[in-house]
């Protein structure tokens, strides 16, 4: 480690030790999901099962609740539930990373972990440069920085070229990487290497003005490329996307296209681009391919440059969270998101079970960590007002969700149209809410705020429904 290194792990620890009482005292820390222990979480990175243990690491700010450094922080897990935090794996110590160890991925490498980040490099007048990174660790916990391997983005392109997505394919190594062209459009870049250390720029291989699509955003943020169920996925984070009825109703958006890539050319016959989540935090996810052979999904339950600062727990000293572990099935050329199995293990106890007739409407008492199953099938519509923070509504063939704006308080709202509704699953954590709608084909995610001592579920609509619901711990 070098010196520079070392000073910025020590600040970074006591930053920890200095602020982490105080955070831990904050009523809206989470049960179950992933927080930073202080400062400001950020994407998933580096997100794998190695040697049979999972990694995640994440965009990580020690220092405040705010943008203002980037960190890699890890946890490691046996089983998706319980975590250990892990010493930090990335701090900014060096020239080609100074202004932060931006969003990456991991691999295995001749037995080794191996991470791929963007070096992030600004100088005083604001000017970027991004190099893409190598760092490798034996132990899965420390981690030896290797330096660039891609030390500037191709021509045609500005230094917004980031977050490389690596795997193997075909006796080649290869990573998808964000970009922006100079005239300021998004799309998502193809490199390819035989040994991983130099690496072939390939081609443009989705984005604007790319395999038939239009002008598409000003940026295209975390690309992830797999293949799933026989079709190839592209899950992106692109900005700059015009609000359309209720489609792309937040800052920047976060979904995917299916379809058929082809690396040699490179090319990527795909078909529409859907929100992977239609509520109001979710953006910049990762997969990987864990040995069961699912396809599991973190994402950042928050977005960037939306009123991060009006968020209460920043008076706290901490900001956001990670999603649950989803995993994702392609149907019908849908991806479909399915909370976790490993989840089961978080219930406390038996069950509530009760047939709601929805026109009398019902109340229950719920602990802030808890999972609430609806089967809806009987019921035209509903209304699920959630700790008096969050209200959840179907009406009319639209889902919506609604909550006071975190800025004014003023009630904001998103919506989804869905023919029917046979059930819904929520996830509710202290200060969240994850909403999947029919086995995980529509997915709503949402912070809230409530009261802390607010613990009524309250529920009202046409028909009749059931209900079942357990603590978690
Ligand atoms: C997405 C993102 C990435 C970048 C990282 C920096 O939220 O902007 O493009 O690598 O965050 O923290």
């Amino acid at each position: 480690m070098t010196e520079n290194e070392k000073q910025l792990h020590d600040a970074a620890y006591q930053a920890v030790v200095k602020e982490g009482a105080r955070a831990e005292a904050d009523p809206y820390r989470q049960v179950y999901h992933r927080m930073p222990p202080v400062g400001l979480l950020n994407d998933p990175n580096g997100w794998i099962q190695w040697k049979g243990t999972y990694h995640l690491f994440f965009q990580w700010n020690p220092f405040a609740p705010d943008h203002t450094h980037k960190f890699w922080g890890h946890w490691t897990s046996e089983d998706l539930v319980n975590w250990n935090e892990e010493p930090i794996a990335l701090a900014p110590s060096e020239w080609f990373e100074k202004n932060g160890c931006y969003s990456g991925s991991a691999m295995e490498l001749d037995g080794k972990l191996a991470l791929l980040y963007t070096g992030n490099v600004k100088d005083e007048a604001g000017n970027r440069e991004a190099y893409q990174c190598l760092a490798l660790s034996e132990d899965g916990k420390t981690f030896e920085k290797k330096g660039p391997l891609v030390d500037s983005q191709p021509q045609g392109y500005t230094a917004h070229f980031r977050d490389p997505k690596v795997w193997e394919e075909n006796g080649f190594y290869y990573f998808v990487i964000g970009a922006q062209t100079e005239a300021e459009e998004g799309q998502v870049l193809l490199y390819r290497s035989a040994d991983f250390q130099k690496w072939d720029y390939v081609g443009p291989f989705a984005g604007s003005r790319l395999n038939g699509l239009d002008a598409f955003g000003y940026m295209w943020e975390c690309p992830d490329l797999f293949r799933l169920d026989g079709e190839d996925v592209l899950i992106v984070s692109p900005q700059g996307l015009e609000q359309q009825g209720n489609r792309f109703e937040n800052v920047y958006q976060a979904g995917y296209f299916t379809g058929k890539a082809n690396l040699e050319t490179p090319t990527f016959a795909h078909g529409d681009f859907h929100e992977l989540d239609e509520g109001f935090e979710f953006y910049a996810p990762q997969t990987t391919l864990d040995e069961k052979g699912r396809r599991l999904l973190f994402g950042w339950m928050g977005v960037p440059d939306s009123d991060e600062e009006h968020q209460p727990t920043t008076e706290a000293g901490w900001i956001h969270c990670m999603t649950v572990p989803r995993v994702l099935r392609v149907e019908n050329g849908a991806v479909v998101q399915e909370p976790a199995e490993e989840l089961e293990a978080l219930r406390a106890g038996d069950p509530l079970e009760m047939k709601v007739r929805l026109d009398q409407g019902a109340e229950a008492a719920v602990t802030p960590a808890s999972e609430i199953v609806l089967e809806t099938n009987e019921a035209s519509s509903f209304s699920i007002t959630i700790r008096e923070g969050l209200t959840v509504t179907y009406e009319n063939g639209t889902l919506s969700m609604s909550r006071p704006r975190f800025k004014d308080g003023k009630t904001e709202t998103r919506s989804t149209d869905i023919a029917s509704i046979d059930e819904l699953r929520l996830f509710l954590d202290s200060s969240s809410a994850e909403v999947f709608v029919d086995g995980g084909r529509t997915v709503m995610t949402a912070r809230f705020f409530p009261e802390p001592e607010a613990n009524i579920v309250r529920i009202s609509g046409e028909g009749s429904l059931i209900w079942r619901s357990w603590e978690l711990a």
